[in-house]
């Protein structure tokens, strides 16, 4: 694969969604009710964030999303144009309603979220068909899980007849796990410490062994997030530099984790699609997910690359 030749560093296929944020001292129970802030509406959804982290770091991204014909629409479309994505491949379904994510920040900064698909959930085969000339023209395809599961397998299909790199990012995890095809496709496949568990399928493991776990399953490279304690990864076998590794994590003013984890899929797909190595782009990646700790938000908090913290020590 020739990146040079390339149009996009990085296509993102994934969903969009207006976020709608309280924070509160107290998650309720169930039954019960509590106060909370004034509410908060701003862009967000895993697909639309990845696409703005890796846009803001003046990487070459595209967006296949869709959104609704309302007001939501209108806002997360501005929010991608204003960090520079190529936004053609954002469709907006008519009747529809934008995706949205209902979320609960509590005072350590830690989230609960509630997603309503929307129009997420009509993002379909028949468009992945229509953007496969984009996907061709790209470096890196991204994906996570918050589409439908025939449309990331058609994406995946249409990346690996195109000889796209696949970054596959499976969250909210699916359930029922990632079958062989998918796994396969992935390199890397990137997940937190809860889907590691999950997917691997060895849940009181340590982690080294999910990461080996997950690469016996299929995925050609792993790479999990540990939130402030960085990531481990494991590249493809038989590679050089292969791993596993461990990328420590960087001390940061916690404020809102929300979408701290797109912002590392994102960044890591920026550097690969530069031909960094898989060690070299989690290492820019921890840094970019510290910086998106310390603000309120998803996509409000993403920095640029003049604002990334250095890679070892404090934010200032
Ligand atoms: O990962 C954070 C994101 O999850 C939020 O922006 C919300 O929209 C949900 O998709």
């Amino acid at each position: 694969m020739d990146e040079k030749k390339k149009t996009y560093d990085v296509l993102v296929v994934g969903s969009a969604n207006a976020d709608l944020t309280v924070r509160v001292d107290r998650r309720p129970g169930a039954g019960e009710t509590v106060f909370g802030t004034d509410l908060v509406e701003s862009a967000g959804g895993k697909g639309a964030n990845q696409a703005v982290a890796a846009a803001r770091l003046g990487v070459r991204t595209a967006l296949l999303a869709k959104v609704g014909d309302d007001a939501f629409g209108d806002l997360l479309l501005a929010a991608q144009r204003e960090a520079g994505t190529d936004v053609r491949h954002v469709l907006v379904e008519r009747g529809a309603r934008t995706g949205t994510a209902m979320i609960v920040v509590g005072p350590d900064g830690d989230n609960s979220i509630v997603v309503s698909p929307g129009a997420n959930a009509r993002l379909s085969p028949a468009d992945v068909a229509a953007a496969r000339e984009t996907i061709a023209a790209s470096a890196v395809v991204s994906l996570q899980w918050e589409i439908p599961e025939e449309t990331v397998r058609a994406t995946v299909r249409a990346a690996r007849e195109t000889g796209t790199r696949v970054v596959l990012n499976p969250s909210p995890t699916p359930r029922d796990g990632l079958d062989r095809e998918l796994l396969a496709a992935a390199d890397p496949l990137v997940v937190n410490e809860h889907e590691a568990r999950h997917l691997s399928g060895l849940p009181d493991a340590e982690p080294a062994a999910w990461l080996h776990e997950l690469r016996r399953k299929g995925a050609r490279s792993v790479v999990v997030t540990l939130g402030a304690e960085g990531a481990l990864l494991l590249g493809a076998e038989g590679a050089e530099d292969a791993g596993p590794a461990r990328v420590p994590g960087l001390r940061a003013e916690v404020v809102d984790t929300t979408g701290a984890g797109d912002a590392f899929t994102g960044a890591l797909a920026s550097r690969l699609a530069a031909g960094a190595p898989l060690l070299e782009a989690a290492r820019f990646a921890v840094r970019v997910g510290a910086a998106a700790v310390t603000r309120a938000g998803a996509q409000p908090s993403y920095p640029t690359l003049a604002e990334l913290p250095p890679e070892q020590g404090a934010l200032p």
